[in-house]
């Protein structure tokens, strides 16, 4: 059922909460009903698929002012189980579904307190409050400027790959000339000064394939043209489905895996246009079904075979984002590679990174660490300190 993989996710900086800190302080000891609110907002994330507070109609009605428009008694029963209240002949649900194409609301499994606070929330215009929105949208902020950066980051790079090329071609065509003069025009008599060119020429070349070929079989800002229209923007940005709702594998396994047709269909059987592609993209996922074929998604990232690596091991044992290796990709209408997974990136983190040591169980058995932790010889535990740069743990 489409309501329940839904969890709230929100983009959270570390560096907005402490420039908001004081706001949200104010805001707990002002507001009693902030873990009802959020608890609310959290719900909400599964009406968003269908529903806007105020910014139009989407699957279903736009929800403003739908607390004035019904009464809470009827909105319980309607939310819980819309299609009991139609076909008990309700003349206010049977226009309400009339005038909204027959398309069913699917039942929610909420109790009448939380579909209250859910009510309230919407009466609010979707807001937590004033102190929040003013979080949300710094937040925001802050995240479009991260998202600018990394195109910074990924254009400079490009620039810089672009400029080598061109210094290649341009040294390759200058050997050839001072080639030509030495052995046939000799316009220039001193051989010495055509040895001392090509030498130049030829270590700043050697550089260049030096630096290419490290690079060769890596795809950093990789971007592949998709079969179809996927948007993470649409879906897992404006929509804020959860990561972990089509990449349902990424809490117990090596491959985060994408979503099979009938998870597409979970929501397509009832959204059957987008703003921006209108039926065009999302009929070939009718199509796929229809002919029972896998659609062909291109692989954006991919390692060599010799290394190994485990999302679970990182997404649920190390508690790494997402966007800590993907980048933003609720920013992100086609995906593209945004690291460049070399051996040096994946070490870079581990020799940095802390790991959640103490809590975990797994670690019990790491008793020399724990005892250094507990004598102060030690005050934290990196990745690598558990064997994060052995060549074993990686290579196969
Ligand atoms: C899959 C799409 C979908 C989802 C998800 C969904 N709805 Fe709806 N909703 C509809 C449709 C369509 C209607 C119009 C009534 C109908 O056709 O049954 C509707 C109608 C309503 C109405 C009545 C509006 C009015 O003007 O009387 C309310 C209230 C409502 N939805 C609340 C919610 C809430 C709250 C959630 C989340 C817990 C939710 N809906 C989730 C599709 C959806
Ligand atoms: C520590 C870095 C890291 C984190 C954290 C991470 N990924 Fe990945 N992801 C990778 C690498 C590396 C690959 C390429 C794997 C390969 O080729 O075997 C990849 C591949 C993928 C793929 C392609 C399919 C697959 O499984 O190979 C998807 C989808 C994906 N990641 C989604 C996610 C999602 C969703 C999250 C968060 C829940 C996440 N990743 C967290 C590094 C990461
Ligand atoms: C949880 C619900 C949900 C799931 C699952 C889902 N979508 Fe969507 N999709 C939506 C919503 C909502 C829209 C936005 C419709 C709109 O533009 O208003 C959308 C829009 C689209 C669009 C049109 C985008 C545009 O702006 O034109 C395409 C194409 C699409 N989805 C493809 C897919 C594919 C392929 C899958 C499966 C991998 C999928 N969707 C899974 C809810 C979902
Ligand atoms: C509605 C379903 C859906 C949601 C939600 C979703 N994804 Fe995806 N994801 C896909 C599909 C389908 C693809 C394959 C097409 C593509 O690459 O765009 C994909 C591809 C990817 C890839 C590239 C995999 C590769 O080929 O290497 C990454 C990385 C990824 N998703 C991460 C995320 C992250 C992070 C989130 C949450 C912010 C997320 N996805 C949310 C459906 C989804
Ligand atoms: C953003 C940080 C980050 C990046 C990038 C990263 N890792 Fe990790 N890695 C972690 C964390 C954190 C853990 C510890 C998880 C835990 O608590 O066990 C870990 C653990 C591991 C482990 C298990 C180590 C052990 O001693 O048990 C392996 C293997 C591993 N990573 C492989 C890789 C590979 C291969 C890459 C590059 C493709 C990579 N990692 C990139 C953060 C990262
Ligand atoms: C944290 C994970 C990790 C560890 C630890 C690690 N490697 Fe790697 N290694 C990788 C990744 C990822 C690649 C492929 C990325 C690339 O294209 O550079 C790689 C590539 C290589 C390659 C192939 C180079 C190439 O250009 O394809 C060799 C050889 C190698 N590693 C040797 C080692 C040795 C020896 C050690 C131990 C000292 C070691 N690795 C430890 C992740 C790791």
């Amino acid at each position: 059922m489409i309501n329940n993989g839904f969890v709230f996710k929100k983009p959270l900086r570390y560096n907005v909460f402490l420039k908001n800190g004081l706001l949200i302080f104010f805001f707990f000891i002002t507001s009693f009903s902030f873990g009802q609110t959020a608890e609310a907002e959290a719900h909400f994330a599964v009406c968003k698929a269908c529903h806007t507070i105020g910014s139009g109609k989407l699957v279903g009605p736009d929800l403003q002012g739908v607390t004035e428009r019904r009464d809470e008694a009827w909105l319980i029963k309607f939310i819980q189980n819309s299609t009991a209240v139609i076909q008990s002949g309700d003349p206010v649900a049977v226009k309400v579904f009339e005038e909204n194409n027959r398309i069913p609301m699917p039942p929610n499994n909420l109790t009448d307190d939380q579909i209250r606070n859910l009510l309230l929330y919407i009466k609010n215009g979707g807001k937590l409050g004033g102190a929040e929105s003013a979080t949300e949208k710094a937040a925001a902020d802050t995240v479009v400027q991260t998202a600018a950066e990394t195109m910074l980051v990924a254009e400079k790079k490009q620039k810089d790959a672009q400029n080598r090329y061109l210094v290649f071609i341009v040294l390759s065509v200058v050997i050839g000339i001072s080639l030509f003069d030495m052995l046939i025009s000799r316009i220039i008599k001193a051989r010495w000064i055509h040895t001392i060119i090509i030498l130049i020429a030829v270590t700043v070349i050697g550089e260049i394939v030096f630096i290419e070929s490290a690079a060769l079989g890596r795809q950093q800002y990789y971007q592949p043209e998709q079969p179809i229209w996927f948007s993470h923007k649409v879906h897992a940005g404006q929509n804020e489905i959860d990561c972990k709702y089509c990449h349902f594998t990424v809490d117990e396994s090596l491959h985060a895996g994408i979503p099979p047709v009938n998870v597409c269909m979970n929501c397509h059987r009832l959204v059957k246009q987008g703003k921006q592609t209108g039926t065009k993209e999302i009929e070939k996922i009718y199509l796929a079904l229809e002919q029972n074929k896998p659609i062909e998604w291109i692989k954006v990232h991919n390692l060599p075979d010799h290394v190994y690596f485990n999302h679970a091991q990182h997404v649920k044992v190390g508690k790494v984002d997402c966007r800590d290796c993907h980048g933003e990709v609720e920013k992100m209408d086609e995906i593209i590679q945004v690291e460049d997974l070399s051996m040096g990136w994946c070490i870079e983190c581990h020799r940095s990174r802390e790991i959640q040591f103490a809590s975990n169980k797994f670690y019990e058995q790491y008793t020399r660490l724990h005892e250094e932790i507990s004598s102060g010889k030690a005050s934290r535990v990196t990745v690598q300190m558990i064997g994060g740069d052995e060549c074993q743990k990686c290579h196969y």
